[in-house]
């Protein structure tokens, strides 16, 4: 007698459980949960996403913030990744990794728009839109040489950086290391000053490529890489990247679509994360 009361009781509190977890979380659940992959810039890691990859989760999508060779909490020293490759394998074992049927949204931060790039060019099927987030975006016209020299002109030997030459004081710097003076004054000038000082104790020094290395390694067809959908955002108050510099990629290699975040510095993740992340999922649903 009172077991089988007992049972009916469960019986009945297990179905006002189900049926008030559909009614509460069915509203919430987006229609359809993306998977967004996000790649960092130099001297940078997955944990400059932090505000985005929380953003994301607590609306129902997967999202896989990746640290680069020798950055964030990657084991390899910065004399370990001298070439595009071991930079970029951990993106590229990531790809290979993914099902061939499942198709991500992949988004690049600064220089992770070359190592996004790679990734549409190895594999265009597994990407269903390409993000570049104030990002170098080479191109047929503007090659990712050309666009590499441009902005590494305008963020070495500044302030407190510090620059390392392990090939003797008369060849190139090898390696830099970004300071915090830099970070406060050029890069997170708008953003709120905890991120700053979170990034000034976790960056971490990024190796100098050459040219020759930058050409031999992002070779880019218009068969693979030119299939990938593009979408460019804008930072306007960019010191890293000036506006006129990601304008001028924009006009010579032309994306889909170009959006703008007012008001955000080369950290938009960090300076206006809710428009980043508004930003992000309107692409993706396109
Ligand atoms: C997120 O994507 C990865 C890679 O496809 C997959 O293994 C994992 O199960 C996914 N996680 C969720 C919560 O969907
Ligand atoms: C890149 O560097 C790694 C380790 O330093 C080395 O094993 C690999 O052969 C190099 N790859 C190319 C393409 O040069």
């Amino acid at each position: 007698m009172k077991k089988s009361k007992f049972l009916t009781s469960l019986a009945v509190l297990i179905l006002l459980l189900s049926f008030a977890n559909a009614t509460m979380s069915g509203p919430k659940r987006p229609k359809a949960s993306k998977h967004f992959v996000l790649v960092h810039g130099a001297g940078l890691g997955a944990w400059s996403w932090y505000k985005i990859v929380a953003l994301m989760r607590s609306s129902g999508h997967n999202v896989t913030a990746l640290d680069l060779g020798a950055s964030g909490i990657n084991p390899k020293q910065v004399r370990e990744v001298r070439n595009l490759s071991s930079y970029f394998s951990p993106l590229m074992e990531f790809m290979v990794s993914l099902p061939a049927d499942e198709k991500v949204v992949l988004v690049g931060h600064s220089l992770g728009g070359f190592a996004i790039s790679k990734a549409m060019e190895s594999f265009p099927g597994k990407i269903s839109v390409a993000v570049f987030v104030a990002a170098l975006m080479p191109g047929q016209i503007l090659d990712a040489a050309t666009i590499y020299n441009e902005a590494s002109r305008g963020s070495t030997s500044q302030l407190d950086n510090h620059l390392t030459y392990d090939n003797g004081p008369t060849n190139p710097p090898t390696s830099i290391r970004i300071g915090p003076k830099y970070l406060a004054t050029d890069v997170y000038q708008t953003s709120p000053i905890q991120d700053c000082a979170l990034a000034t104790t976790v960056v971490r020094p990024f190796y100098l490529y050459s040219s020759d290395e930058i050409t031999k390694e992002m070779v880019l067809s218009r068969k693979n890489y030119g299939s990938v959908r593009r979408t460019y955002i804008v930072t306007p108050e960019d010191k890293v990247l000036p506006k006129e510099f990601q304008l001028r990629m924009i006009e010579k290699n032309p994306p889909d679509e170009v959006e703008e975040i007012q008001g955000s510095d080369h950290m938009p993740m960090s300076s206006k994360p809710l428009q980043l992340f508004t930003h992000l999922m309107r692409i993706a649903n396109k």
